[in-house]
């Protein structure tokens, strides 16, 4: 890849950038006809198979952001947003933490959890004893229940049981934990729990109330850590310093305060969403476990740190649950995922996570480096003005005229947007 090609990217129009994306050689010829032709789209066939009730497709803005450096590799992420200002957003912050060295990540080994959990169980110590004792013929039939992932290196490995009793009645839960090698695994687990209830009533007397993926997964972590050197924070009106210690100290705000916490990894997971979306990956799940990780302590807390070291220099740290895979769901299946894929190169399932984890870093330093110096919305306003000058009615070259004279007017409302609209 020939990064050097996708300078200035911003500035390109539709065509140029397509050029510059197949010069560097981030796209094939194929996929550049692809961009061409708007077909990103999911065929209706397809999209008809894949849900009940299919009408049509429902489509985002898919972009990439640049200058990342992750792990001493450059990287074009792709990623799919409707909020204006996130992939230029990810793109700068991306380039100041590049310019300190970049990413680096830290993944754990990849393992998912399944849980059965049982009712009714007669005498819980007993079947606490009585299941560990059959570990290996619990993992053994989780194993038969799905035998091909067995065959591709991976399987149920291990058991935890738990014993849920902060109220009554007490519920008997046995997880499994299953490596699920470059898939998410939700299909592989759930057969898994699904195959293994029957023998876990056999075994404790209970019955199987729920047979399920966890999605809070703790086995399947990503890291994120960057340095960004403190004469690259300062602003027009901030020394490097100040700017270090009002990014420290709004984090400290997010970390004791829930109001601020939320608003703060909504930042986060604006550049992790997006491109956990943009690589076919269950954005859902990716959420409801980053929230609940957030709530570890008993308080929902900010989801990044920032410090500073023994040089003065910033340094910030993400961790995440990271559950999306490189294979399986509509990775396969979807257009625009498989081009995510291939621009990134066909990454395994922990190169994803480490990509991911690093732009959800970047786009909270993106934030709260904006929201300490200027603020956010004088960043908004020229992508704002845009979208209004588009909900107007402006088409083509209009959308720019329209944005610019937008921005010089006393308010900036879609009132004023259809007048200059009209005007012009
Ligand atoms: C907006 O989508 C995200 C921010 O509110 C995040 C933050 O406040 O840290 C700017």
């Amino acid at each position: 890849m020939d990064t050097s090609q996708l300078a200035k990217f911003y500035k390109k129009d539709f065509q140029e950038k397509i050029q510059a994306l197949l010069d560097a050689g981030v796209i094939s010829k194929e996929d550049s006809q692809a961009l061409l032709n708007e077909s990103l789209n999911l065929e209706k066939g397809i999209g008809n198979h894949m849900i009940e009730n299919y009408i049509g497709n429902y489509s985002l803005p898919f972009g990439l952001a640049m200058n990342f450096l992750i792990d001493d590799k450059e990287v074009v992420v792709p990623m799919a947003i409707e909020e204006p200002s996130v992939i230029a957003a990810a793109s700068f912050a991306a380039k100041i933490i590049s310019s300190g060295g970049g990413f680096s990540t830290a993944v754990t080994e990849r393992t998912m959890i399944g849980q059965v959990t049982l009712k009714n169980v007669p005498n819980i110590d007993e079947a606490v004893k009585s299941v560990k004792i059959r570990t290996e013929a619990i993992l053994q039939r989780a194993n038969e229940a799905h035998p091909s992932i067995v065959k591709r290196g991976g399987g149920a490995k291990d058991i935890e049981i738990r014993v849920l009793d902060e109220e009554t009645p007490t519920y008997l839960t046995i997880h499994v934990h299953v490596d699920t090698q470059e898939a998410m695994g939700a299909n592989i687990v759930n057969t898994m729990m699904e195959g293994i209830a029957p023998y876990l009533e056999e075994v404790t007397g209970g019955t199987a109330l729920l047979r399920i993926l966890s999605n809070y997964t703790t086995e399947c972590m990503a890291t994120a850590t960057c340095t960004i050197p403190v004469r690259k924070l300062a602003t027009g009106d901030y020394s490097g310093e100040v700017v270090r210690d009002r990014i420290i100290e709004a984090t400290q705000v997010a970390r004791i305060d829930p109001y601020r916490a939320v608003t703060h990894n909504k930042g986060v997971m604006n550049g992790v969403d997006a491109v956990v979306i943009a690589t076919g990956n269950d954005w859902r799940a990716v959420s409801a476990a980053s929230h609940a990780y957030a709530s570890r302590s008993g308080q929902y807390r900010s989801l990044t740190k920032w410090d500073k070291n023994d040089a003065g220099d910033l340094v910030g740290t993400l961790t995440l649950p990271m559950p999306v895979g490189a294979v399986g769901g509509s990775i396969s299946i979807h257009p625009g995922a498989k081009l995510a894929h291939k621009i990134l190169g066909q990454p395994t399932a922990k190169e994803l996570e480490r990509i991911i984890v690093s732009v959800g870093l970047a786009q909270n330093f993106a934030a709260v480096r904006a929201l300490i110096t200027d603020g956010i919305q004088k960043g908004h306003m020229g992508l704002h003005a845009r979208s209004l000058a588009i909900s107007a009615g402006a088409t083509g070259e209009q959308v720019q005229q329209v944005a610019d004279q937008l921005k010089k007017a006393p308010h900036m409302n879609l009132a004023t947007a259809k007048e200059i609209l009209e005007q012009l």
